[in-house]
């Protein structure tokens, strides 16, 4: 699937985007697509213009250009870190765009923005290629569209070549009304396909007088290839490629484990979307599978003894298990994947299960492990042991809490893959979706054997499972580059018997097929190959360590650099020169999707100057970030006062959870306020329905249930679990800890330099499931567990040329925010994720309920 640019740009007063296009240009599988806008400044003063532009998360950048008045400022594809300099070294310099990255479920997003002179035009071109994969029997691109504007010159022009000829060719919008539809123009004759819209000002209106774009959704191109035979091979130019996808094949019969995370994280809406795709799922297995549940929670349930065979009754029986699933304790996932594990290999060994068919487990789980075996590295190393490769493991993560890092990597070490379930109202719509992928396997291990002798380079070229409707492809060059033929054997078993053959090809034949190409690019199987083996050593890097790591490392940059893909080992700089204000922009891939929490409160030791009306004074602020989810994007702000003041945080009156924080100043003595950092170094949460207390400092961890004190230190490594309370302790990390119903708080330790001069260890808070606290939950944080909306109007540059200010509209007011980044220190406690969001001035005054100092409680408890 690929996703393909939504993008529009940010319309300031005066900006006139007169034309926009997408040109996109598939030669077998490998897209290649332009995407340029045009603008104006219409007005008498000069002008910021954003480029916003949302591309998949397969895809890599590899040129990006601005055209002002007639002169392109190019790209430069850089190492990231040398990047980094030359662009902070612009930053210094002048003004500079900044750069904004954010991150959807299938798409990320980065920003660049220019300042025009007046009667000036800008043009933005950027360029990204991928492979687009097969899924359900179809090539698809997703095509976001939002423009935000009325456009003189819109067009998506999609022009497909497939030397094996097109089969089928859909284009649809979901914003495509009846009038609409006829804009769409479709053409498609044996191996050419066009897709073009082109809609007219008219009729992009949202009504006959309206200055509204109805251009805002989603643009799907599908297509397929014939298939006279199971593979394709093609070579060019001393580089092959070969697709694998036969059809009319048998279904093995599958052997499918569902590891399922009941712990009590998972209550509520998570586990209602559980049950719901579970029963669905049980609709669609076959008669002749075998299945089993295994539910972890503190302990570890079975459905069966063994593997059942799914006849109508068992299958009855089984809707009865999940609709009766529920939730209870912690989170035992050693215990529950090992379990499924050792089931699939009784099975096998005592022959229940046919010997011909397909073995899958799918876990999934919402949190991390914490009884049993937690140590994650431990985990892998026993499960890859104990599965030998013969099983895919297919790790769901579900929501935020995840270490999706670990299922990653647990994931692909066991010829799986770890997918991400969004919290959302489709969420067992996700689950179904990922089941039917791999619900339909023909072929297991299969392998392409190439002559050893002959090739250089090979990409993957041995598969556990075939799925139906899915695609095999593998790339190569020669040794020897004029060699212009190739034999391969390829080989896998079926339902009923293997299958074996063997597939000839010479360049000649390939130049034959690719005659009447008209836009091929010459190289692009060379490209292709580039491409896929960067995927898979980015793919082998995420499990490697050590001297491995290393080497990979040098391999995946040494390939980007030389066919400049922007990858997460490199970044795209395009510098304007001095005379034109210096500005900069910067493009970048993330290693994985968003991780925004939904709401986070954080401290920022030691990063550079964020707020140039505040000078650098704001290193230990306490920083509040509100993750608004619908917007992708979020607002902070820092509160001010100082040392020894305890701040309300949380407060809900339904549960009786309150969490307080008192901050401590730095190391530098009688200091006033205003100069003074100050950071959080104590953290009171209790619950009063259950009398209970834990106080958290930068040294320890105190319990207090009743009466009863227990105490620990940051060197402890604990796993607790008493009445209403579950609390884990990563030793000089963070801790997990869970009271009552469900609502939990990671509290991450921030450790300085012991001789610092002036910092001092400190505290973070995030939150996991506020949807487990009330309605009525208030407090500096808590008052932003209720949904919140903003709308961002009229940017422009700021006292910070860097850090543009906007008008905010939220809550009925307007405030001036200023665009800035806050850190997450989640992931990396030393140096923290840049978050970009709307800095709110003044306490967070406007936003807040009431002003700030209403915050200020007499003490932790
Ligand atoms: C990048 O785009 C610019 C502007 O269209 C073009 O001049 C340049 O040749 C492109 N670079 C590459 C490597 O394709
Ligand atoms: C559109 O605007 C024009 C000029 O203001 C007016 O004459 C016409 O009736 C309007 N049409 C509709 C459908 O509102
Ligand atoms: C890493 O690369 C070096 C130099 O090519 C090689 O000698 C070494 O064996 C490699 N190490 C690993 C673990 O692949």
């Amino acid at each position: 699937i690929s996703f393909f640019s939504f993008f529009n740009l940010q319309v300031v007063n005066g900006i006139e985007i007169y034309s926009m296009k997408i040109d996109s240009k598939v030669t077998s599988r490998f897209a290649r697509n332009v995407i340029t806008s045009r603008a104006v400044n219409r007005g008498n003063v000069h002008k910021e213009v954003f480029f916003d532009v949302e591309l998949p998360k397969t895809a890599f950048i590899t040129n990006f250009s601005m055209t002002i008045d007639g002169v392109t400022y190019p790209g430069n594809i850089k190492e990231k870190e040398a990047a980094k300099q030359e662009y902070e070294k612009a930053v210094s310099k002048g003004q500079t765009a900044g750069l904004v990255k954010a991150s959807g479920r299938k798409t990320e997003k980065f920003t660049v923005s220019v300042n025009i002179a007046a009667a000036s035009k800008v043009t933005f071109e950027l360029t990204y290629e991928e492979l687009l994969k097969r899924q359900f029997g179809k090539y698809e691109m997703f095509i976001k569209v939002k423009p935000k504007q009325l456009v003189k010159d819109f067009e998506i022009d999609v022009s497909i070549f497939e030397p094996q000829g097109i089969t089928e060719l859909e284009a649809e919008g979901t914003f495509i009304t009846n009038d609409l539809q006829n804009v769409i123009k479709k053409t498609f004759s044996d191996k050419k396909g066009h897709i073009s819209f082109k809609p007219t000002l008219d009729q992009q209106r949202t009504c006959a007088n309206c200055s509204q774009s109805l251009l805002d959704g989603d643009f799907t191109v599908k297509y397929d290839v014939k298939r006279t035979t199971p593979d394709n091979l093609q070579i060019v130019n001393g580089y092959f490629v070969h697709f694998f996808a036969p059809t009319n094949l048998p279904q093995l019969p599958k052997n499918i484990i569902f590891v399922i995370d009941i712990s009590g994280s998972m209550s509520g809406r998570e586990i209602e979307q559980t049950r719901e795709a579970l029963l669905k799922i049980l609709d669609d297995i076959r008669d002749d599978d075998f299945l089993n549940f295994i539910l972890f929670g503190s302990d570890v349930h079975t459905w069966k003894e063994k593997l059942i065979r799914a006849t109508p009754e068992n299958l009855d029986e089984a809707r009865k298990f999940v609709r009766g699933i529920d939730t209870e304790g912690m989170t035992n996932l050693y215990g529950g994947i090992m379990k499924g594990i050792e089931m699939l290999n009784a099975a096998h060994e005592e022959n229940v299960v046919p010997k011909r068919s397909a073995s899958i487990i799918i876990m999934l789980t919402d949190g991390q492990p914490n009884v049993g075996i937690s140590d994650t590295q431990d985990i892998r190393a026993h499960v890859k042991k104990a599965t030998e490769g013969k099983y895919p493991l297919y790790n769901l993560g579900f929501g935020y809490g995840v270490d999706y890092g670990f299922l990653e990597k647990m994931a692909l070490e066991n010829k799986g893959l770890a997918r991400r379930i969004y919290p959302d109202s489709d969420s067992a719509l996700q689950l179904q979706g990922f089941y039917d992928e791999v619900s339909n396997p023909m072929l297991m291990d299969v392998e392409l054997h190439y002559p050893e002798n002959e090739i250089a380079g090979l990409t993957k070229n041995s598969f556990k499972h075939f799925y139906d409707g899915s695609e095999i492809v593998v790339a190569g060059r020669f040794v020897d580059i004029n060699q212009n033929s190739l034999t391969v054997d390829v080989k896998g078993e079926g339902a009923n018997d293997a299958l074996s053959f063997t597939t000839q090809q010479d360049a000649e034949q390939t130049a034959k097929a690719f005659q009447e190409q008209e836009y091929i690019f010459g190289d692009y199987i060379e490209r292709l190959w580039a491409y896929l083996t960067i995927e898979q050593l980015l793919e082998k890097r995420t499990a490697a360590t050590g001297e491995e790591k290393e080497n990979l490392t040098a391999e995946v940059l040494d390939l980007s650099l030389k066919y400049k893909f922007v990858t997460p080992l490199t970044s795209m700089v395009v510098t304007k020169p001095e005379d034109y204000d210096n500005q900069a922009g910067i493009a970048d891939k993330m290693t994985e999707g968003i991780d925004i929490f939904s709401f986070a409160l954080s401290k920022k030791p030691n990063v550079p100057l964020m707020y140039p009306k505040r000078k650098a004074l704001f290193d230990g602020d306490p920083h509040f970030i509100i993750s608004v989810p619908q917007k992708e994007d979020a607002i902070c702000f820092n509160i001010n006062e100082k040392p020894g003041d305890v701040l309300s945080l949380i407060n809900d009156p339904v549960t009786g959870i309150t969490v307080n924080g008192e901050l401590i100043g730095d190391k530098r003595a009688n200091s006033d306020t205003k100069t003074q950092n100050t950071y959080f170094g104590k953290l009171g949460i209790a619950n009063k329905h259950l009398n209970l207390k834990v106080t958290v400092t930068s040294e320890k961890i105190t319990i207090q249930n009743g009466n009863e004190k227990t105490a620990f230190t940051w060197l402890d490594s604990v796993t607790l679990q008493q009445e209403g309370l579950t609390l884990i302790i990563n030793r000089e990390k963070n801790l997990v800890l869970s009271m009552g119903g469900g609502a939990s708080f990671v509290i991450v330790l921030h450790q300085v330099w012991k001789k610092h001069p002036l910092q001092q260890d400190f505290l973070g808070l995030y939150t996991l499931k506020s949807h487990k606290l009330s309605e009525q939950t208030h407090g500096l944080l808590g008052q932003f567990f209720h949904p919140i909306d903003f709308t961002i109007l009229e940017i422009h540059p700021g006292s910070d040329p860097k850090k543009p200010d906007a008008t905010m509209i939220i809550k009925n007011k307007e405030l001036t925010v200023t665009r800035g980044w806050q850190k997450d220190y989640r992931k990396d406690p030393k140096h923290g994720v840049d978050i970009p969001c709307w800095f709110v001035h003044n306490n967070g005054a406007g936003l807040i309920d009431g002003v700030h100092t209403d915050y200020i409680v007499s003490s932790l408890f």
